[in-house]
């Protein structure tokens, strides 16, 4: 990038998992690949106590070379952390919020400045902090150079009510042009992937419908407990921390037409569109779950009620699986089923696509040959990120034998390139003012009208979660 304005990059809630797993590792990456535009300073904002020392420490733990070669990421990575300076207070103190302006000020040399403010805290302090930074004087007014934005983290609220009195809230200090609502799955490189394999292919498109598609299914999951963040997820559930956000994210760019450009505005359009024909979820067609103890791959784990940051009586689900209905002319009729589980066999996240039969197929109608399982196009998004098209094929030999077998794209195997981090590519969209893998104030209401009847249902019922043994596939997908 060229040298131009000095660039701030905030991060409040510096000393959480986000901000040191995530966040500067990715500005780290970024860095490495000179994609910073220079000059650039970090600054990190939180309650604990840090010096600048003690914050570059820890820091330094989770960056990584991926992108220095071997001799110089000592070099880069004295160089990077030189350029990040820390600040400590409350999320609501004018004062430490005055402190960090003087600081930033220090280093753009009084001059007008680009800031992104990173809101890496829980969604309850938000608020806070927006006043606090708006108070402080750190918000440029207008969408040109000098720039300020703000990056949202998910959960956007807890229902439709919640999520829109945040952001009329929010929108006092940010306009909407500012505000970057992140979800971390929209970087991921598949995800990315989707609106290119749909739109840039010819054979997708005519066959992507209810004439030849059956079933649509999107599964997440995850072989991990809740590693000290059940004081967060026991208020928010797998509904709204994976389902509500990540998967009906997936399922927009799965179901959606094709938008009219590749800007923004028209692919939020073209997902709110989608979104706003998803028929809201009843109970009747979701299982929920919750993981008793148990045990993955030898190592025991214990119930989700007896992690010591979880209320003994929780009924917050960990696991759900519901069937979406899509009504609209491409869609009718075909289930999506969605199903996002903590504690499960495996950490993996894929789409598949089920298409129909074949007509009246000739290899059914008697029983000398097997009847053909009908084709599956499969998403990987994760781990080892991949697509396959399973198709059936002549076994090679004497005589007519058929088996299915794949059309098989792995990603290490087929591209050379280093797969990025989600965060480093929403940081970079962030920075070069790009909102196309954001998400837009309609998108976020239409998702939530998806779930706010379901999430209130569940509430005044107090339904209770089937329970599953941690390792297991979990008690099963929804099939009403
Ligand atoms: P943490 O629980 O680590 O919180 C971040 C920081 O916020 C903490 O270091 C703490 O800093 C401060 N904090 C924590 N709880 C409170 C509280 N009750 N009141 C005030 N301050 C508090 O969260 P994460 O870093 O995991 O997540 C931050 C945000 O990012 C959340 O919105 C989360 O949903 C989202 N997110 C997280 C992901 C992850 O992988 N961790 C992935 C995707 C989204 P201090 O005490 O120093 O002030
Ligand atoms: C976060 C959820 O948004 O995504 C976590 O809050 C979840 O509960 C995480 O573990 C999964 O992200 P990834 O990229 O590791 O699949």
């Amino acid at each position: 990038m060229a040298a131009g304005k000095h660039t701030s990059i905030v991060v409040i809630g510096a000393s959480g998992d986000l901000a040191r797993k995530k966040i500067f590792p990715a500005l780290f990456a970024l860095y490495c690949q000179r994609l910073l535009p220079d000059p650039w300073h970090v600054f990190g904002f939180a309650r604990t106590e840090f010096t600048d020392a003690t914050f570059r420490e820890a820091i330094a733990q989770h960056l990584t070379c991926r992108y220095s070669p071997d001799g110089e990421c000592d070099l880069r990575m004295g160089e990077f952390l030189g350029r990040c300076r820390y600040v400590s207070g409350a999320y609501d103190a004018r004062d430490a919020f005055l402190d960090l302006y003087l600081k930033m000020r220090d280093v753009e040399q009084h001059q007008p400045a680009n800031r992104m403010f990173y809101l890496a805290i829980p969604p309850s302090v938000f608020l806070d902090v927006a006043h606090a930074i708006g108070d402080a004087g750190l918000v440029a007014c207008g969408q040109r150079e000098p720039w300020s934005r703000v990056v949202l983290e998910k959960p956007f609220g807890k229902d439709r009510a919640t999520s829109d009195a945040l952001a009329h809230a929010l929108a006092q200090v940010f306009v909407e042009d500012q505000t970057y609502r992140i979800d971390h799955y929209l970087g991921k490189e598949v995800i990315q992937n989707l609106l290119v394999l749909r739109f840039a292919n010819l054979v997708f498109e005519p066959i992507w419908n209810r004439q030849y598609i059956e079933r649509v299914e999107i599964v997440w999951k995850e072989d991990l407990s809740l590693a000290g963040r059940g004081g967060y997820f026991d208020q928010y559930g797998i509904l709204r921390d994976v389902m509500q956000n990540h998967l009906i994210q997936i399922l927009a760019l799965v179901a959606m037409e094709p938008p009219a450009r590749l800007d923004a505005a028209s692919i939020a359009s073209a997902k709110v569109e989608t979104l706003r024909s998803v028929a809201p979820l009843e109970l009747a067609e979701v299982v929920l779950g919750q993981y008793q103890a148990g045990e993955v791959r030898g190592q025991s784990f214990p119930a989700y009620v007896d992690d010591p940051t979880v209320r003994k009586d929780s009924r917050t689900p960990t696991f759900a699986s519901a069937r979406l209905k899509i009504n609209n002319a491409r869609w009718e009729g075909v289930p999506f089923v969605v199903t996002a589980g903590k504690g499960l066999d495996a950490r993996m996240t894929e789409i598949r696509i089920r298409f129909r039969p074949v007509a009246a197929n000739m290899f059914c109608r008697d029983d000398v040959y097997t009847c053909p399982e009908p084709n599956q196009l499969v998403i990987r998004v994760q781990p080892d990120e991949a697509i396959y098209l399973s198709l059936t094929h002549k076994v090679p030999g004497m005589g007519l034998r058929l088996q299915a077998r794949n059309l098989d794209l792995q990603y290490k195997a087929a591209f050379s390139e280093l797969i990025p981090d989600a965060y480093e590519s929403l940081l970079l969209d962030i920075l070069r003012g790009d909102r196309s893998l954001f998400i837009r104030h309609d998108e976020l209401q239409a998702a939530w009208d998806i779930f706010t009847p379901l999430l209130h249902t569940i509430d005044q019922q107090q339904t209770s979660p089937q329970p599953y043994a941690f390792g297991s596939s979990g008690p099963g997908s929804s099939s009403a």
